[in-house]
């Protein structure tokens, strides 16, 4: 049998109990296969971190992980990954922070994890990487000679090449992404991006049905949407809206109804307009005051990056604000929080919430909108309000789909969804659980593995690229 070995930069060891927020963690550990390796970064940094990596099993899923030194985890994850890629993938280019030592980081990591998988790896061994942080690990495995079918899958947008050109050594990355078997998209806007990158900054030749040549290299670009185990998650929350946490929401806000957004403290998720649409609408619809009560959790994610913190002040700002000029000596309309809650709870939230705001300016997927679906009573399902912009819009037309730049629009939006009678909430709940019921976690899972155990004969024609920039570029055929 086939071992599947997954590899992201976050891993969720089962050994650190706590909340996940990070839509990547959370969906591949509810599809994991029994005997699966899931390789990776531990989440811890050290002085002098080990070569090999630390390894522990739970539940027939064996966990291998490395740390970071000071020196990588600034240059690496706080620096290429998240002050360019992150921004550039999500169409911010003025976001980006540039510095050359950050990206031979980012490459030198890279590098330093293939060497630590190689030596893990079986023969059979299909190999699964995830996500920005890790683009040319592929390569780099390629280049020590490792032959297992790899995929790769890209949680984030990918931007057409007017976007893309603006990535500094974005003709190397976008080579290096070319040595994997099988790329996958969460929407056909992304994939489509993708393959027009490789035509027009690298002279690819796309064959119209998916597979691509590059050089010596042909591989294949797929849509593949995640999702959620939503039968686990519906349970879940019909169980957690019953438990304590649940019952004092519930108890606090009395007859009052509840507005949700729950995401991490991220620019990319559209909190600053969202706030000034709730804001938009007490100023509108006045006989909404006391009607309502908007829960935000926005739990604090990449600390270290300036813009986060930077957008962490300007939510608090906002907030007091909006506070300071709604609030009544009895009713408080928004209430903040910056602290992860655990899934379970969030659940049994959602199911209670009269609305969710799923808002992002740019989102690969967003899993709040389906988990949000998920956890709602049929019988009295909450309205979803979707950024048109997110990855779910493709599949979830029947939610309110907004456009996460007009706070106008998005607090028209809240109004309606405020006032929506029974029998249309019903209607659309009913097609969005469909697609919720179908896009699956399990599935997402199956189609790409799928894609990857294609053709197994097929074999990569050169043990890939050598390790400089300029000669990977070579073998890729690329300029
Ligand atoms: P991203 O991957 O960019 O964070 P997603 O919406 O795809 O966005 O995934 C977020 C995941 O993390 C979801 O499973 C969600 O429940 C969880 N999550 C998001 N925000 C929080 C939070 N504030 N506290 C706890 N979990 C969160
Ligand atoms: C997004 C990314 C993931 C990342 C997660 C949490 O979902 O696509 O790769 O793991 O955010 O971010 P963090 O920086 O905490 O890993």
């Amino acid at each position: 049998m086939q071992r599947l070995v997954v590899v992201s930069n976050r891993v969720p060891l089962p050994s650190e109990k706590g909340p996940r927020a990070g839509g990547l963690a959370v969906a591949l550990a509810d599809a994991l296969v029994p005997g699966s390796l899931w390789f990776g970064w531990s989440g811890r940094r050290a002085a002098r971190p080990g070569a090999e990596p630390a390894v522990q099993t739970s539940d027939d899923i064996t966990y291998a992980t490395i740390d970071l030194s000071d020196t990588e985890y600034r240059q690496f994850y706080a620096g290429f990954s998240n002050s360019v890629l992150w921004p550039l993938l999500h169409f911010r280019l003025s976001l980006q922070h540039f510095r050359a030592e950050d990206y031979q980081g980012y490459r030198a990591v890279n590098r330093r994890f293939a060497a630590a998988l190689a030596r893990l790896l079986r023969p059979t061994d299909r190999v699964w990487v995830h996500d920005y942080h890790l683009i040319p690990l592929g390569a780099e495995l390629r280049a020590l000679g490792v032959r297992n079918r790899i995929g790769f899958f890209l949680h984030t947008p990918f931007g057409p090449p007017a976007i893309t050109q603006a990535l500094p050594h974005g003709n190397a990355l976008l080579a290096s992404m070319c040595a994997y078997d099988v790329v996958g998209f969460h929407t056909e806007t992304y994939r489509t991006a993708f393959v027009d990158c490789v035509r027009e900054m690298l002279g690819g030749k796309p064959d119209g049905d998916g597979r691509i040549g590059f050089g010596t290299c042909a591989f294949t670009a797929i849509v593949d949407p995640i999702g959620i185990d939503a039968e686990a998650f519906a349970r879940m929350a019909a169980t957690s809206s019953r438990g304590a946490e649940s019952q004092r929401l519930r108890a606090s806000l009395g007859d009052r109804k509840l507005a949700i957004g729950v995401d991490r403290l991220d620019y990319s998720k559209g909190l600053l307009s969202r706030m000034d649409a709730f804001g938009r609408l007490l100023e509108r619809y006045p006989h909404h005051h006391r009607e309502v009560s908007f829960l935000q959790i926005a739990a604090r994610s990449r600390e270290d990056v300036n813009d986060y913190r930077d957008l962490g002040e300007e939510l608090n700002r906002i907030a007091g604000d909006l506070n300071g000029r709604f609030s009544e000596f009895d009713w408080v309309p928004l209430r903040y929080m910056t602290r992860p809650v655990r899934r379970r709870t969030l659940a049994g939230f959602y199911r209670f919430a009269h609305m969710g705001l799923v808002t992002p300016l740019r989102d690969g997927m967003n899993l709040v909108a389906k988990e949000f679906v998920a956890a709602q009573d049929s019988a009295d399902p909450g309205v979803l309000i979707l950024s048109r912009f997110a990855g779910a819009a493709d599949e979830m037309t029947d939610a309110l789909i907004v456009n996460p730049f007009d706070a106008d629009e998005i607090a028209e939006a809240m109004h309606r969804a405020l006032t929506m009678n029974l029998e249309e909430r019903q209607e659309r709940h009913r097609s969005l659980r469909q697609r919720v019921w179908h896009s699956t976690a399990r599935r997402f899972c199956e189609v790409f593995l799928d894609h990857l155990g294609r053709d197994e004969d097929d074999l990569p024609a050169s043990a890939g690229p050598d390790q400089t920039e300029g000669a990977s570029l070579a073998s890729f055929g690329g300029a």
